[in-house]
């Protein structure tokens, strides 16, 4: 008989190919494991508990004897520490995952986060989808660059903007591995509302526009941003550099945002002749359905 951890393994199977080789294998309570997440990225594990106790002996020896390399995250809102080591071959260098086909690098010790957030890879695909050769894309609160990249293998000339140069970097380094170019993209560092005033003076337009920025942030002057209060301005300010008929993807991960709530407040400065579309989390994300994505897309 399968363990409830190899039926979670499983009933992924299906995700995995020879294109695509990093997935959410648990996914708390969507599994029947509360406040346990567990990731493949590529053959190493990265296991994630919001509380310590939650890996328990039994699910320690499981781990143990696949012989693969597991990473333990404690989740932690006030402590947001780098991945421990667990068990298996220990990981010293970063390494490169696969999605769709497209290249990612990753890296176990560079922080909380690792590279990539792998809930947003229908997201991805759509958006490589989207992109044009002659278009233009604008990544904001672009981290390591993941949707820039899709953008630029669909063909466009991309702009990717974050506040951390090291995330620029790691995000030309994305590029290089996809066989891209970075220095025929652009990349700005700095703050996203900053950026979109300067566009938005500028004239400078784009054909897609991504927005997906943390639920709450602060920049070195002390300025913040949050989900709750400022989407509506991020998203009119969006607008304003939007080429007609051009797409843009919103999206946030802030629980505390019903999807109803989120969609009115866009709904509000979105123009009355469109509608935005909602797209659900992929298949691996069983569990809680956090992550929302709303899509202004040219009319068909
Ligand atoms: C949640 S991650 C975004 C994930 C990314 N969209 C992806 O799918 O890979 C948040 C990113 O926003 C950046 N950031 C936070 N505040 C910012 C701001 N005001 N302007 C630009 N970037 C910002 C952070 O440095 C971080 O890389």
């Amino acid at each position: 008989m399968l363990s409830p951890l190899q039926l979670s393994f499983r009933k992924r199977d299906t995700l995995l190919s020879k294109t695509t080789n990093a997935v959410r294998l648990v996914d708390g309570d969507g599994d029947g494991f509360p406040n346990l997440f567990l990731e493949r990225y590529g053959e190493r594990l990265l296991l994630s508990t919001r509380h310590d106790e939650l890996l328990t002996s039994p699910l320690r020896q499981e781990l143990n004897k696949l012989g693969q390399s597991v990473y333990w995250k404690h989740l932690n809102q006030h402590q947001k520490t780098a991945p421990e080591h667990l068990t298996g071959p220990e990981v010293t260098e970063p390494f490169t995952i696969l999605e769709n086909g497209v290249r990612y690098r990753i890296d176990f010790s560079a922080g909380y986060s690792q590279g990539i957030f792998l809930d947003q890879r229908n997201n991805r695909k759509r958006v490589q989808k989207l992109a044009r050769s002659g278009q233009t894309v604008l990544n904001t609160f672009a981290y390591t660059g993941a949707f820039s990249v899709c953008a630029a293998l669909g063909g466009a000339t991309t702009t990717t903007l974050d506040l951390s140069q090291p995330y620029l970097d790691w995000a030309k380094e994305n590029f290089r591995l996809n066989d891209l170019n970075p220095d025929s993209h652009h990349f700005c560092k700095g703050d996203t509302f900053h950026w979109l005033k300067r566009f938005q003076k500028q004239g400078r337009l784009f054909d897609g526009i991504i927005l997906d920025p943390p639920t709450f942030s602060r920049d070195k002057q002390g300025k913040t941003f949050s989900v709750e209060k400022d989407y509506g301005e991020l998203f009119t300010l969006a607008l304003s550099c939007l080429t007609p008929g051009g797409w843009i993807l919103s999206s946030t991960n802030c629980r505390k945002l019903p999807l109803a709530v989120f969609q009115k407040q866009l709904q509000q400065h979105q123009p009355s002749f469109t509608l935005l579309e909602t797209t659900p989390m992929p298949n691996d994300f069983s569990g809680e359905p956090y992550l929302k994505a709303l899509w202004l897309l040219p009319k068909s």
